[in-house]
C-alpha cells in the first residue's frame, strides 16, 4: 500500500503538486487508510465520479472534514441525493441561470466601482478582499440580509474554516466561531419569520416552499445559508485573486490581457483550472466498485482531487504551465453532474466585472508578492491575499 499522501499532513499541505502528479501515475486510487477513505487524482475518474448515482451519495457529506469527522449531516441540498436535491437546489436555482444572472451586470460593476473607490485613492489594494465583498454583495441581496450581517457571518465561518498545523480539520476556536454563527443565522431566520422576506429572494423561498408535505425547518435554512455564503463568496475571491498573481507570474500573458481585455475570461478560467479553488470534495461509497485495480467499498469516503485532476497531462498538455491561450475540450473546474456548480455563471460573471474593472480603473499597479499568502488546509486552496499597489488617483 503506498504511502506518500495524506490529505492532513503539513507536508503534502505546503506543496501538494508533486504528490500529486506521483498519485496520478503510481496510485490514482489511493487509500488512506487511518481515515478509510479513496483518494482519486486523475481527470478522467473524477468526471466520470461526478456523473455516477449509482455508486456515490452527498447524504453523508461533501467536505473532507464533514465525511470523516462523523458530522451530523447538515439538511442543505448540496449534502442531499435526488430527489430531495433536485427539490431544494430547485427552490434558489432560478436566480442562478444565465438570464438571471447576466441581467445583474451593470449593478455588479456599480458595486465594483462603488467597492474599489476608496483604493484608489490610496494606492493599494488587496483583491481577495475586494472579490469577497462583491460576492457578499451579490448573495445577501439574493438570500434577502444585509450586507453587513452576512459579512458579520463569513469573519465566523473565516474562524471556521481557518486550519492550525498539527491540528487535523476544525480547531477549538472553529468550533466555538461555528455555535456563533448558528446563533446568529438563526436569529436571522427568526427575522424572515416575523417580517415577511421581499420577493423573488431565497428567503422567501424557502418560508414558502412545501417540500413533501412540509415546511423547511430553521436549521435547514441555516445550513443552506451557510453553504450559499462559502460557496458564494470564498472561491470566487481565491479565483480572482489567483488570477491577478498568476499573470503577475506571467508578464507576457499580463500585457496581453491588459491590451485586450477580452481574454479576461480566459485568464479567470485558467486560473480555475490550474490552481482549482475546490480542492478537496467527496461522497461515501453505497456499493462496491472497482478501480484500478481495488475495490471501493460501501462506506467508505472517496475524495475527488480536483485540483490534481485539473493539472492532469492526461487531459491537459503541458498541464503544470499556466497558459491563458488554452480552450478546453472538457472543464471540471465547477464539477459535473448533479452537484455541478450552482453558481458557474454568476462566477464567471463577477470574477470578469471585478477583474476588468480592476484593469481599467488601476492599468498599471505591482503585485506585492512577498506579501501574498495562500490558503493553509485541506478545504479550499489558493491565494487569499494579493496585495498590489499603484500611484494614487
Ligand atoms: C470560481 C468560483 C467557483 C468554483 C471554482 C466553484 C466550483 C464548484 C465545484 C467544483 C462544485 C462541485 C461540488 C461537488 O461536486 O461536490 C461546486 C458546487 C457548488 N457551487 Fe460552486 N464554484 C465557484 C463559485 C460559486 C459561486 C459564486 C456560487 C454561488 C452561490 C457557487 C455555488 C455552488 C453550490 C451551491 C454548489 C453545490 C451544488 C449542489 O450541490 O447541487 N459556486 N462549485
Amino acid at each position: 500500500m503506498p504511502n506518500f499522501y495524506h490529505p492532513y499532513s503539513d507536508a503534502f499541505l505546503a506543496d501538494p503538486w508533486p504528490v500529486f502528479r506521483r498519485m496520478r501515475d503510481e496510485a490514482p486510487a489511493y487509500f488512506v487508510e487511518d481515515l478509510n477513505t479513496w483518494a482519486l487524482s486523475r481527470f478522467e475518474d473524477v468526471w466520470q465520479a461526478g456523473q455516477d448515482k449509482k455508486h456515490y451519495t452527498a447524504n453523508h457529506g461533501t467536505t473532507l472534514d464533514a465525511l470523516v469527522g462523523g458530522w451530523t449531516t447538515p439538511a442543505a441540498f448540496v449534502f442531499m441525493d435526488p430527489p430531495e436535491h433536485t427539490l431544494y437546489r430547485g427552490l434558489v436555482a432560478p436566480l442562478y441561470q444565465k438570464g438571471s444572472v447576466d441581467a445583474l451586470e451593470q449593478k455588479l460593476r456599480a458595486v465594483t466601482r462603488k467597492l474599489l473607490a476608496p483604493a484608489l485613492q490610496a494606492g493599494e489594494l488587496e483583491i481577495y478582499q475586494l472579490a469577497t465583498a462583491v460576492g457578499l454583495h451579490t448573495i445577501a441581496d439574493f438570500i434577502g440580509v444585509d450586507y453587513a450581517d452576512l459579512a458579520h457571518a463569513r469573519r465566523l465561518l473565516d474562524i471556521f474554516f481557518r486550519r492550525e498545523p498539527g491540528i487535523q480539520g476544525t480547531t477549538p476556536q472553529g468550533n466555538q466561531a461555528l455555535g456563533e454563527l448558528q446563533a446568529f443565522i438563526m436569529q436571522l431566520v427568526h427575522g424572515f419569520r416575523v417580517k415577511a422576506p421581499a420577493k423573488n429572494t431565497h428567503a422567501d423561498a424557502w418560508l414558502n416552499a412545501m417540500i413533501n408535505g412540509k415546511q423547511m425547518t430553521d436549521e435547514q435554512i441555516f445550513f443552506t445559508m451557510f453553504s450559499l455564503t462559502v460557496t458564494g463568496s470564498d472561491t470566487l475571491a481565491l479565483a480572482c485573486a489567483g488570477t491577478i498573481f498568476n499573470l503577475s507570474q506571467h508578464p507576457e500573458q499580463f500585457a496581453a490581457v491588459r491590451a485586450d481585455h477580452s481574454l479576461v475570461p480566459h485568464a479567470f478560467a485558467e486560473t480555475v483550472r490550474y490552481d482549482q479553488p475546490t480542492n478537496i470534495l467527496g461522497r461515501r461509497v453505497v456499493q462496491d466498485l472497482e478501480l484500478h485495480g481495488e475495490t471501493l467499498r460501501a462506506g467508505q469516503n472517496v475524495v475527488w482531487l480536483f485540483a490534481s485532476a485539473n493539472r492532469d497531462e492526461r487531459e491537459f498538455p503541458d498541464a503544470d504551465q499556466y497558459q491563458i491561450s488554452r480552450r478546453p475540450r472538457r472543464n471540471l473546474s465547477f464539477g459535473t453532474g448533479l452537484h455541478a456548480c450552482l453558481g458557474i455563471h454568476l462566477a464567471r460573471l463577477e470574477g470578469k466585472i471585478i477583474l476588468e474593472e480592476l484593469l481599467a480603473a488601476i492599468p498599471e499597479y505591482e503585485v506585492q508578492t512577498p506579501r501574498c499568502t495562500r490558503v493553509y488546509g485541506e478545504f479550499l486552496q489558493g491565494y487569499n491575499h494579493v496585495p498590489i499597489t499603484f500611484r494614487p488617483q
